[in-house]
């Protein structure tokens, strides 16, 4: 028998069977939710590596109580949620799942995009109230997006799809933000590479597609919010902490911008209660960027692989810090 493989969550089966088949022996969980951070080391202790995901908070007192494990598989594309840096002193090897859910997420951003600015969310609640009373010329109208500027904060492979999206639906000119310079996106889309405050100014939308690192972590705040135009949509898909979540909810009221779509919060999962769920022009998810049979799917497997594979040869196909393997 191999190595033994702790799966926090319910995960698609697709990677439990791939790694049934290479011999591991494999925890699975009935009940779907996280565990605590207790039940975790508990847990984690009795196996050789863990197959996990956002939901685990894998911080440094979890990976000094596990300095066992011989490798950390992510079920994701961000890691966040990990202490990397610790990890990798303590020579455990991470993994993650880049690709599998760019087209899912691309989607996700452009529906809210869409929602938000034609107020969708509120009016499917406005339905369900039975506040339709009649078609109303003037109630609640919404804005269009033909030729409007889309400013990509982080232009990776998430953000490339959709501001292919966004080209092709709407003829979108592209800005966008990034360390480095694009250019299959310069070429193929004619995007433009922006300082912050420039996207900030000119966008009509800006979408987030970063990773949440110490840089990004609050980048939009109220000083970001105030130089953003009245009439743009704020768009997360990304993570919610690089959004501040109170400022963004005092710059939609005052209407220093003119709406929002996130499918990420800060906190996550977002209170009932939060008055941004009560803002006819905003349209919020549960996080569901990656929600696709085909994304998770190929997410699960990337995972099983990128075990297999470190095993088998030394070799991770998708390593957050390739050095680690050296
Ligand atoms: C990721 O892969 O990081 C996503 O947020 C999961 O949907």
């Amino acid at each position: 028998m191999k190595q033994k493989v702790l799966l926090t969550r319910v995960y698609p089966d697709k990677g439990i069977q791939i790694l049934k088949e290479a011999g591991y022996e494999v925890t699975e969980r009935t009940d779907d939710r996280p565990f605590e951070q207790d039940e975790l080391i508990a847990e984690a202790q009795k196996h050789d590596i863990l197959f996990c995901t956002l939901s685990d908070k894998i911080d440094k007192h979890v990976i000094q109580q596990c300095s066992h494990l011989e490798h950390i598989a992510q079920f994701a594309v961000g890691y966040d949620n990990i202490d990397v840096e610790e990890a990798t002193k303590q020579g455990i090897p991470v993994s993650y799942t880049p690709g599998a859910m760019t087209e899912a997420t691309a989607d996700v951003a452009f529906g809210l995009m869409i929602a938000a600015s034609r107020k969708m969310f509120f009016q499917h609640k406005n339905i369900l109230s039975g506040n339709w009373k009649t078609f109303s010329p003037t109630a609640d109208l919404g804005i269009e997006l033909k030729n409007k500027t889309l400013g990509i904060f982080g232009l990776g492979r998430i953000g490339m799809a959709m501001a292919e999206r966004c080209k092709g639906a709407y003829n979108m000119d592209i800005i966008y933000y990034s360390r480095s310079a694009k250019p299959e996106a310069e070429q193929k889309l004619g995007a433009r590479k922006v300082d912050f405050d420039t996207l900030l100014q000119e966008s009509d939308v800006i979408s987030l597609h970063t990773a949440l690192t110490p840089e990004t972590k609050g980048v939009f705040d109220k000083r970001a919010f105030e130089k953003m135009k009245s009439t743009a949509l704020f768009i997360n898909t990304a993570r919610g902490a690089v959004h501040n979540e109170k400022d963004l909810t005092e710059a939609l009221k005052a209407g220093l911008i003119w709406g929002a779509g996130l499918d990420v919060t800060d906190p996550e999962p977002m209170s009932p209660d939060s008055p941004l769920l009560q803002m006819k022009n905003v349209a919020v998810l549960p996080h569901i960027g990656s929600g696709t049979i085909e994304a998770r799917t190929k997410m699960s497997e990337m995972a099983a692989r990128n075990i297999i594979s470190y095993f088998d040869n030394g070799e991770i196909p998708f390593a957050v810090k390739p050095e680690v393997l050296k």
